[in-house]
C-alpha cells in the first residue's frame, strides 16, 4: 500500500491521511513473543463508521437493559424481561444477537444466582427476593454488534450476595481502565484477578470477553486472569467485551447437559458478571454499551 493509494480500513480516505502513521507506529513496537505479545490483524479495527454503527448498536442495547431494569421485581418471571428486552430492539431497529445464534432459544440471557452466565429465560424460572441476576443483551444493528450486562439484586438480598455483585462490579471497572492504547491484552486479566483475589473470589477462565463489533464474538479471547505486559497489542479502533465471571467459591464451572448452554459454577457458589462493550481510543476507552 502506498502513500496516496485508498487506506485498507475502508474509510475512502488515502492511506498517508488514514493508517500510514498508525501502521509506522505498530510495525516500530518490538514484540516479546515470551510474553505471547503479537499485533492484532486489521480485521478487527475499525474505521470511523464502523465505530458510529457499533455506537447506535450500543445505545439501542442499553435501552434494551434500562427496559429490564425498569421490570425486575420478585415474582417476575425471566421469559417476560426477555420478550421485553426482544420488542425494545426489535422495535428500535435491532436484531436480537443470541435468538438462535448457535441454536441458543432465546434472546437474552438471565444468570441466576450459581448461573455464570447463558442462563434461558422461562416462564417457569420466577425471580425471588435475595436473588442475584445477571441479564446479557446482545444487539445488532445494521450488521454491528454490541453486548452488555449488568446484575440485579432481586429487593433485599444477602450481605455476602451484595458484596460479591459489588466486587464483580469493580473487577470490570478495574479491567477496563487497565485498557490503555498501544498497551497489552493481559494488562485486563492482571488488574481483574487482583481485585477478585483480593476478596477471596475466584475467576473463570474457561469463559471471557470478546472482539466484538463486525461480528458477535471475534479475536481476541479476552482472558480475566493473566499478566501484565502479554498477548495481542490493543490498538485504536479496536472493539472488546470486558464481562469478569466472579464466584464467590471455587472458579471450575459446568455446562448443563440437558440444555446445551446452562453454566454453572461446579461447586455450586454464587458468580456475578458484569459486562460492558469498549472501544479502544488514542487516549484510553470510549464506552459502546454498558
Ligand atoms: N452475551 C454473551 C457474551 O457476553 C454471549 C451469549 S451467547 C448465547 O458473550 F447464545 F448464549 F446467547
Ligand atoms: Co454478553
Ligand atoms: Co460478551
Amino acid at each position: 500500500m502506498t502513500r496516496n493509494d485508498l487506506c485498507w480500513c475502508g474509510s475512502g480516505k488515502k492511506y498517508k491521511k488514514c493508517h500510514l502513521a498508525f501502521d509506522e507506529r505498530l510495525n516500530a513496537i518490538k514484540l516479546d513473543i515470551f510474553k505471547g505479545q503479537v499485533r492484532p490483524s486489521k480485521k478487527i479495527i475499525n474505521n470511523e463508521e464502523e465505530i458510529e454503527e457499533i455506537r447506535q448498536s450500543g445505545t439501542i442495547n442499553d435501552g434494551a437493559l434500562n427496559t429490564v431494569a425498569d421490570m425486575i421485581r420478585p415474582g417476575i418471571d425471566t421469559l417476560t424481561l426477555n420478550d421485553a428486552a426482544h420488542e425494545y430492539i426489535v422495535q428500535h431497529g435491532g436484531i436480537p444477537a443470541c435468538l438462535d445464534y448457535e441454536g441458543y432459544p432465546k434472546s437474552i440471557c438471565i444468570s441466576i444466582n450459581e448461573v455464570v452466565c447463558h442462563g434461558i429465560p422461562s416462564k417457569k424460572t420466577i425471580l425471588k427476593e435475595g436473588d442475584i441476576v445477571n441479564v446479557d443483551i446482545t444487539t445488532i444493528f445494521h450488521g454491528y454488534y454490541a453486548d452488555a450486562s449488568r446484575m440485579f439484586m432481586i429487593g433485599e438480598v444477602s450481605p455476602a450476595a451484595e458484596h460479591l455483585v459489588r466486587i464483580a462490579k469493580e473487577c470490570m471497572e478495574l479491567g477496563i481502565e487497565a485498557v490503555r492504547p498501544w498497551h497489552f491484552l493481559g494488562d485486563i486479566g492482571a488488574a481483574v484477578e487482583a481485585h477478585a483475589h483480593k476478596h477471596g473470589y475466584s475467576v473463570v477462565t474457561q469463559l471471557g470477553g470478546h472482539g466484538v463489533g463486525k461480528s458477535f464474538h471475534e479475536e481476541p479471547f479476552v482472558p480475566h486472569v493473566g499478566e501484565v505486559d502479554t498477548g495481542m497489542l490493543l490498538v485504536p479502533g479496536m472493539v472488546l467485551t470486558v464481562e469478569p465471571m466472579i464466584n464467590a467459591g471455587k472458579y471450575k464451572v459446568v455446562t448443563d447437559k440437558n440444555d446445551g448452554w446452562t453454566v454453572t459454577t461446579k461447586d455450586k457458589s454464587w458468580s456475578a458478571q458484569w459486562e460492558k462493550t469498549i472501544l479502544v481510543t488514542e487516549t484510553g476507552t470510549e464506552i459502546m454499551s454498558s
